[in-house]
């Protein structure tokens, strides 16, 4: 049991509480389901990227999957080495790629015949040979929400079959590419293995096209995307994950490469508010919280559902109200019609779930200081991230007021 009393006196609120145990926990449960092939876990950062955070998954041999080479630079500091790093995202720009080339990561994944030019280009200017991998387009549906489905060819990313071999014999035949990668994520969130299995057969028969034209690529790159519990879903567990991957590449000596974000963290994290007060406008109750949609915005973009759970000494019945922040806009919520007890001023509100995509996906609106970040590890807690001051808000902008 997490003391959240305990802690919102120490840090304050709101504040984003992570359980490193129960993380650790889960990085272990997925590498082993590998166990019998080789394998690299590559903590996807944007996940949740706070160093510390990273720098736990690297204690534990994670490799870092990055989108930016902003990630890549956090990867790096928190101590994830160069060969376990690889850089993926539909739109990189030419300075990110070349210091993806210059920092010599495991591979750029590349998603389009364009970027695999620029890639060639740089690395030629540079006069360096770039590992490449690249992410197909199955086109299978992955049945989670349209906001977070990648596999389809209306969706953005990465090439559909007939182009990744275009560009596989492309790069192998050029001085400054070497594929060594296949790559497909076909969306976040996912609890049904079917679509997983599909992708990686149709992704598995390209392998094994390429290797009859002696392309042979090292890397079987899964991509992220398995579900987790908000509410009641049901996952598919890792074993039975890794099984169906792994029933696809008979014959194939790859080394798995898999980038799970949200089922490593989302579960280790609580994001903690306190009650401001209660309103009601006609029939409608309302529990207005210290925390906002620009600390978690999950709710207010996707409609996505978090558990809470409020700590309170009330033992008044429970009836449905709209959980509510401060920020000026309709959609700051964080429940509709959720069934709590009538709370009162500084009871605290913990709602789980949200040690992925929680704070990464935070802002500054409202000019409001994103909260402070508190791990638990082996029955500590520490500070790992310093709320933000007004200081700090303003410090990019201040100088600028004298013209
Ligand atoms: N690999 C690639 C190429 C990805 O695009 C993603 C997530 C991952 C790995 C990690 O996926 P995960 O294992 O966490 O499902 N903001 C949304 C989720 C966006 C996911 C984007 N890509 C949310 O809050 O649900």
């Amino acid at each position: 049991m997490i003391d959240f009393k305990e802690l919102t006196q120490k840090y304050k609120t709101p504040l984003y509480v992570y359980d490193f145990d129960y993380m650790a926990a889960q990085y272990k449960e997925l590498k082993e389901a590998f166990r019998g092939r080789k394998s690299i876990i590559a903590y996807a950062v944007k996940a949740n990227s706070n160093l510390s955070v990273v720098k736990h998954f690297a204690k534990m041999g994670s490799g870092a999957d990055c989108v930016s080479i902003g990630e890549v630079r956090r990867a790096f500091l928190a101590g994830i080495p160069a060969y376990k790093i690889i850089f993926s995202g539909v739109g990189k720009s030419d300075d990110e790629i070349r210091e993806a080339i210059e920092r010599d990561i495991l591979y750029i994944n590349v998603e389009s015949e364009a970027e695999l030019g620029r890639v060639e280009m740089i690395a030629k200017e540079l006069g360096k040979v770039s590992r490449i991998s690249i992410r197909v387009n199955p086109n299978i549906d992955p049945k989670t929400h349209p906001y977070i489905s990648t596999g389809l060819h209306d969706n953005k990313f990465g090439v559909d079959l007939g182009t990744a071999k275009r560009m596989y014999i492309r790069a192998n035949n050029s001085d400054f590419l070497d594929p060594v990668g296949i790559h497909f994520h076909i969306g976040s969130q996912l609890t049904e293995l079917n679509p997983i299995r599909e992708s990686a057969e149709i992704v598995a028969d390209l392998v094994r096209s390429l290797e009859g034209i002696n392309i042979e690529l090292k890397f079987f790159d899964i991509g992220g995307g398995l579900g987790i519990t908000y509410d009641d879903e049901k996952t598919i567990k890792p074993y039975d994950y890794a099984q169906a991957i792994l029933g696809t590449l008979t014959a194939l000596d790859l080394t798995i490469l898999c980038e799970p974000g949200r089922f490593l963290t989302a579960n280790a994290g609580y994001f903690v508010s306190k009650v401001l007060y209660e309103k009601q406008n006609g029939t409608k109750k309302f529990v207005v919280i210290d925390g906002a949609m620009n600390d978690l915005l999950r709710p207010s973009l996707y409609n996505a559902y978090h558990k809470i759970e409020a700590i309170t000494e009330s033992t008044a019945d429970e009836r449905p109200v709209d959980i509510v922040g401060p920020v000026c806009e309709s959609g700051d919520f964080f429940a509709k019609d959720y069934m709590l007890p009538e709370l009162n001023h500084n009871d605290l509100v913990v709602v789980h779930s949200t040690g992925a995509y929680g704070f990464g996906m935070g802002s500054n609106y409202n000019t409001r200081g994103r909260s402070a970040e508190v791990a638990l590890e082996n029955g500590k807690d520490r500070l790992i991230r310093r709320r933000e001051s007004f200081e700090d808000l303003i410090a990019l902008e201040q100088e600028f007021l004298e013209n």
